[in-house]
């Protein structure tokens, strides 16, 4: 039970160094980045903690192999000579996913049958079994070849660690919450100051901020793959969970949380509520309708968090212009005292605000390139007037 494995918290890209702090704060030091997330070795339990405490990644993976296959005999013996009933049961139902690229072998269902059989052979071998029932709990093997260097992992998690369990209703160009977890995490909000998302929609942001200032565990409400497996230590992992009931429960009993979203739209409030009271916070953020338009700061000091319509999903281009000039005066409002992080997939998102940003980060939403903007009043109350945008250059000058 405590054998040590060497795990990989996947992670979109632009998100892998944030990953890599949240496992480095959760006492995980050997923690590294690489394009796709962050690795960390410890035990099964240790890939249970991460998958109930990991905000910005989006599943554990379990590496078991790596080879070079060149050929389906080596992709099969490569995986045959994992440990695998170190892991697997006789009565484990075996499901094998493959992604190829760049590689001699690139047909996705041979791999996958010729993956699955190498499983099935080793554990058969064994078990002294002619066959398995496959009726137990489901262990999700992944093959991924890159240039015929195979990677095979087991994934702890199931569902993408997105799936928090609060969000069950569907908006319009709703944020990914580990998006929208990692955006606070690299704004300069922390969690003792108010939070105002004037753009909320079904307010993944607020609801992120809150669970995050009120310490409460990201996979506190949903399951984990692992769970269901017979190695896998039930007692720690109930113990792990209690923990983090008992951590989120004394942190509502001592803090006070200023959190705030509005929207102009009444119908995606409404599932803001709903999102809200199913994750069970709804003592902790204030809904509001309000056009940012027309919104006022709801605090002495803090920081805006905020996802603008970027004029392609949702809105048009003009929408997205004047939101943007609409959000600078709102955080204009606030003097020095407020700050303001957006994401946009637009380019022009720093001339429809009007200023340079202090920090941009490239990441993905989804399969759309964006940037992460932040901007800090403090310096940029000089910004404006100091360092005007160049003029647009053309298509290559837009490059975030
Ligand atoms: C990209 S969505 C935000 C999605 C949100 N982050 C979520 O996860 O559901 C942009 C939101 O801006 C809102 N919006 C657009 N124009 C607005 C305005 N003038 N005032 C307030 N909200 C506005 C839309 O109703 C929409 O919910």
């Amino acid at each position: 039970m405590s054998a040590r494995y060497e795990f990989a918290a996947t992670a979109a890209f632009g998100l892998e160094g944030v990953v890599a702090r949240e496992l480095r704060r959760l006492g995980y030091e050997d923690a590294k980045g690489f394009q796709g997330g962050a690795t960390f070795s410890g035990t099964l339990l240790d890939a249970f903690r991460a998958n109930l405490w990991l905000r910005s990644a989006d599943r554990v993976l379990l590496y078991a192999a790596r080879f070079r296959a060149e050929t389906f005999e080596a992709l099969f013996e490569g995986v045959r000579g994992a440990r695998w009933e170190e892991l697997l049961p006789a009565h484990a139902e075996v499901y094998v996913t493959a992604t190829c690229a760049r590689s001699r072998l690139m047909s996705v269902p041979d791999v996958q049958s010729v993956g699955k059989k190498a499983v099935v052979e080793r554990l058969k071998a064994a078990y002294s079994l002619n066959w398995l029932p496959e009726d137990g709990a489901r262990y999700h093997i992944d093959i991924h070849i890159h240039e015929d260097e195979a990677v095979v992992s087991l994934d702890t998690s199931g569902a993408g660690l997105a799936r928090r369990g609060y969000r069950t209703l569907n908006a319009a160009a709703p944020l990914r919450e580990t998006l929208a977890a990692a955006m606070l995490l690299v704004s300069p909000w922390r969690a003792f100051r108010p939070m105002y998302d004037p753009l909320c929609g079904s307010g993944t942001l607020p609801i992120e901020a809150a669970m995050i200032a009120l310490d409460r565990a990201p996979g506190l409400l949903r399951p984990f793959d692992m769970e269901k497996w017979d190695c896998a230590d039930k007692a720690g992992m109930e113990s792990l969970r209690r923990e983090a009931r008992e951590r989120f429960e004394a942190a509502k009993a001592r803090r006070t949380v200023e959190v705030f979203g509005s929207d102009v739209d009444e119908r995606v409030l409404r599932l803001a509520a709903a999102h809200r009271a199913q994750a069970g916070l709804n003592d902790f953020i204030r809904l509001e309708k309000r056009d940012v338009r027309t919104a006022e700061l709801p605090a002495a000091g803090g920081d805006i968090v905020t996802n603008p319509p970027y004029g392609e999903r949702l809105g048009s281009e003009e929408e997205a212009r004047s939101v943007a000039g609409a959000l600078r005066a709102l955080w204009q409002k606030g003097g020095e005292d407020w700050t303001l992080t957006a994401i946009s997939s637009r380019r022009e998102f720093e001339k429809d605000f009007g200023c340079r940003c202090t920090r941009r980060r490239k990441v993905y939403n989804g399969r759309i390139e964006c940037g992460i903007f932040s901007f800090d009043a403090r310096s940029a109350r000089k910004a404006p007037e100091r360092r005007p945008l160049p003029p647009p250059r053309g298509p290559e000058a837009k490059k975030l």
